[in-house]
């Protein structure tokens, strides 16, 4: 059989293009189409993408000299799936078209939040794959909508799960230091006004991002009961900044759990982690979700590094004296790969295993 067609929607947006990189040389998909605006169509990939271009290096192959299209002008059948990393607005009007006929996996917030949707990570919830069946059924749709989390939960929720499995989460307090690629190509492109705002500076404010990352939480970390699903009972408050980083998310956490527990059993169950993709040897899955570090200026998101695009670096592992049971901690997560297009790419082959695709 050959591989799967696959038709990005938002191609030549930074989730889009790491969506892109994320499926070179993959084995089971293969990029059949790059789609975004009006703006970039009829443009070659290379010329779409050249002021906010994300890519490292050229892909090997002829992407970059493929002919971008108009999202509105597609027909879905003529694909497997579609991946989507759309501006929210948009999403809302596009994904449902595709998903009348194919599986949309999606990085976009526009229907993260609505009841007949999962919100997957395989290692997390892989179980909440079910609700796609509900979403078929209830919407009378061959495909489905399935996205992803906001780049900024990502990080969060793959350290808090094994924490809340072992001891019970309570309360969550976290800041953000978010990157500029998190902005998508207004955070990358060198002459705009977001950029220039935020050159050596802190941005206190990202619109709408705390309460993403306190409705997602809840809906990620909770169990599904039958075709309900039922929001963790964890209290979580948020803060979240942009600042002067190229890419890479960074999070100080505070966690208030339910049993005690010493530092160095939350470093193993840390460290252990694994899930689903892990055991099926998924292709982008990472070997460790979590790498747990010791040295006491570390991690920092300048030397996450791209070979650890998947996993989420934990350090400063420490006891809060605030709680009663309190654990303190500062995360790195790569918010366009696990965060975007590595994290749907991941969701993608783990809906293929089980057979939704
Ligand atoms: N950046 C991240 O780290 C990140 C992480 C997680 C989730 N997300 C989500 O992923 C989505 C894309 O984010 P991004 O950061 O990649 O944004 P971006 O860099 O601004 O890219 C937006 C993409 O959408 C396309 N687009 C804009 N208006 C359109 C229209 N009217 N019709 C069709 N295509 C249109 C753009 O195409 P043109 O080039 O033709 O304008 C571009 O391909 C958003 O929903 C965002 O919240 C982003």
């Amino acid at each position: 059989m050959g591989k799967l067609q696959v038709c990005i929607l938002g191609a030549t947006g930074v989730a889009g293009q790491n969506v892109v990189e994320s499926l070179e040389g993959h084995p089971w998909f293969e990029v059949s189409e790059l789609a975004a605006s009006q703006r970039t169509s009829g443009m070659r990939y290379s010329e779409a993408t050249k002021e906010a271009r994300f890519f490292d290096g050229l892909p090997e192959n002829d992407i970059m000299e493929r002919e971008v299209s108009n999202v509105e002008t597609l027909d879905p059948m003529d694909y497997d799936l579609a991946v989507s990393s759309l501006p929210t607005m948009i999403a809302k009007i596009q994904e449902p078209i595709f998903a009348r006929h194919i599986p949309v996996i999606s990085t976009s917030s526009a229907f993260r939040y609505e009841p007949d949707v999962p919100i997957l990570i395989p290692e997390i919830n892989p179980d909440h794959v079910k609700l796609i069946d509900a979403q078929k059924k209830g919407r009378g749709w061959r495909g489905y909508i399935c996205p992803g989390p906001n780049c900024t939960t990502a990080g969060l929720v793959i350290t808090l799960k094994p924490i809340n499995d072992a001891y019970g989460v309570k309360l969550v307090h976290m800041v953000s230091m978010q990157a500029l690629s998190g902005a998508g190509e207004a955070g990358l492109r060198k002459t705009s006004d977001y950029r220039k705002k935020v050159e050596m500076n802190v941005l206190p404010y990202i619109e709408n991002e705390e309460e993403k990352v306190r409705l997602e939480t809840r809906k990620v970390l909770g169990s599904l009961h039958g075709d309900t699903l039922n929001e963790a009972g964890i209290e979580i408050s948020c803060s979240c900044n942009r600042v002067h980083v190229e890419n890479v998310h960074t999070e100080s956490v505070f966690v208030d759990i339910e049993k005690k527990c010493s530092l160095d059993e939350v470093k193993r169950i840390l460290s252990n982690f694994s899930g689903e993709p892990q055991t099926l040897k998924l292709p982008s899955a990472p070997k460790k979700p979590i790498i747990v570090l010791d040295e006491p200026d570390k991690p920092q998101p300048k030397l996450h590094g791209k070979l650890s695009g998947m996993t989420t670096m934990v350090g400063r592992l420490r006891r809060d004296p605030v709680f009663r049971n309190g654990l303190a901690y500062t995360l790195t997560s790569d918010n366009t790969d696990r965060g975007a297009g590595g994290g749907a790419v991941l969701t993608a082959e783990y809906l293929k295993v089980k057979d939704y695709i």
